[in-house]
């Protein structure tokens, strides 16, 4: 039987994902293109085309993959009809457009993706598809399979790496799914080799939405507001107070998971991990100087020369990007959700309450005040008190 598959987006990750999906043998592969004039100018594009996927591997030689996607639309309707498979690659602020979109057309036993999911996909996604969700098999990711950009938008995009494994969980729900991973897997391809946590809340406490928040903090806080000649690099000249911030919450997690398993002890939340110790294990072979999160994170040959996202004056200066997804990702989908969650379980968390009171402030939001989370725009965050939870028990329909 054919796999039916939609792709929701249409940036870096939706090319390479439906691009790479369409070279598979027996697939009906959709695309669901909602933004702007997107998905007519793609289809156009490709109409007498194919789509072009240069494929970089890691001995330095790449290869080409050329497909085409069988349909691209901005009708949720055309997309999902009959679709075994809904992924999303998109970035999080777009989720709920998209969910909103689908909500009316999913069936029961689709397999629905957020590759990445980030977090807070679950709340939302339960939240916006209610009672279909617990019957379909929800699958968030940790990350994008590869790090790629568009060359040509519609045609070309360039596949920069690919990673060997990719982390996800599966949301157990009720639906007749027998191997969950099987379907998404074949459509990617053997790398990377996907594999799964034991529930949400393990990528979710050791989520890495919490690198950037500190970083921008650590420098910008003490920013004279004067534009600047150089855009400052961004790991290679992390302050001391941003990894002890960054570390402080990766503790404030770890606490959280603490709290958790003392109130459910049959929650298993053993590969919830320190920021520190993730860095060390996957950068093993960057890093030049162990000894600390701060020499880990700038001595690490992968971050060579990164710089801060910066916004250029008319007269060739810098001024930072606070509306960059550092920021603008990563708090509503990132810390705001973390302290959510921490709140729940009872945590006091000082440190992350400092960066998001930071954080807020620049980016023109309320989510805190004091240290609660009751501010006007945890409403268009994806933190579980915008969906209702209230209590770790609410937890349990996605345990
Ligand atoms: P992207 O920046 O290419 O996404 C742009 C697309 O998002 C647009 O083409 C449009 O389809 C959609 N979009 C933009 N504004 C919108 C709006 N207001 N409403 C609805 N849709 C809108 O993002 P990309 O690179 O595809 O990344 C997807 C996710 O993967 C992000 O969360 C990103 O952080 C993550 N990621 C990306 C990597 C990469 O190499 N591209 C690497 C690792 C993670």
């Amino acid at each position: 039987e054919k796999l039916t598959a939609v792709v929701c987006g249409g940036g870096n990750a939706a090319h390479v994902m439906s691009g790479l999906a369409a070279s598979r043998e027996n697939v009906d592969i959709r695309v669901l293109d909602t933004f702007s004039d997107e998905a007519e100018r793609w289809a156009k594009i490709l109409e007498n085309d194919e789509m072009v996927l240069t494929v970089n591997h890691p001995d330095g030689t790449h290869g080409e993959v050329k497909s085409k996607p069988h349909l691209i639309t901005n009708d949720a309707k055309k997309a999902c009809d009959g679709a075994s498979i809904i992924i999303f690659a998109v970035p999080a602020f777009a989720h709920e457009g998209y969910f909103e979109a689908i909500a009316p057309y999913v069936k029961p036993n689709t397999t629905i993706v957020g590759c990445p999911g980030q977090p807070g996909f679950e709340f939302q996604c339960f939240h916006i598809l209610k009672d279909i969700a617990p019957k379909c098999c929800v699958i968030a990711m940790e990350g994008l399979p590869w790090a790629a950009r568009i060359s040509q938008f519609g045609k070309a995009v360039t596949v920069l790496s690919t990673k060997e494994f990719l982390d996800g969980v599966i949301i157990p729900g009720s639906s007749n799914i027998k191997e969950p991973f099987a379907s998404f897997q074949y459509l990617l391809g053997p790398k990377p080799v996907l594999k799964n946590y034991k529930n949400f809340l393990e990528p979710t406490l050791s989520t890495k939405s919490i690198m950037h928040p500190p970083i921008m903090y650590g420098i910008w806080n003490y920013w004279d507001g004067k534009p600047m000649d150089q855009k400052p690099l961004f790991y290679n000249g992390l302050t001391e107070e941003a990894a002890d911030l960054m570390s402080g919450i990766s503790d404030e997690l770890i606490a959280t998971a603490k709290a958790i398993k003392a109130k459910k002890p049959d929650v298993d939340i053993s590969e919830v991990t320190h920021i520190f110790d993730w860095f060390k294990l996957i950068y093993k072979d960057e890093i030049a100087d162990k000894s600390s999160l701060l020499t880990s994170l700038r001595t690490n040959s992968a971050y060579n020369g990164l710089v801060h996202p910066m916004k250029e004056t008319e007269d060739g200066k810098f001024v930072p990007d606070f509306k960059f997804r550092y920021l603008s990702e990563d708090v509503p989908f990132g810390l705001v959700v973390l302290k959510g969650i921490s709140e729940i379980a009872g945590v006091d968390t000082p440190m992350m309450d400092k960066v998001l009171a930071w954080s807020q402030k620049v980016l023109g939001k309320e989510y805190l005040v004091g240290n609660k989370l009751s501010g006007k725009d945890v409403a268009t965050s994806r933190a579980p008190q915008r969906y209702g939870y209230k209590t770790l028990n609410d937890f349990d329909v996605l345990l």
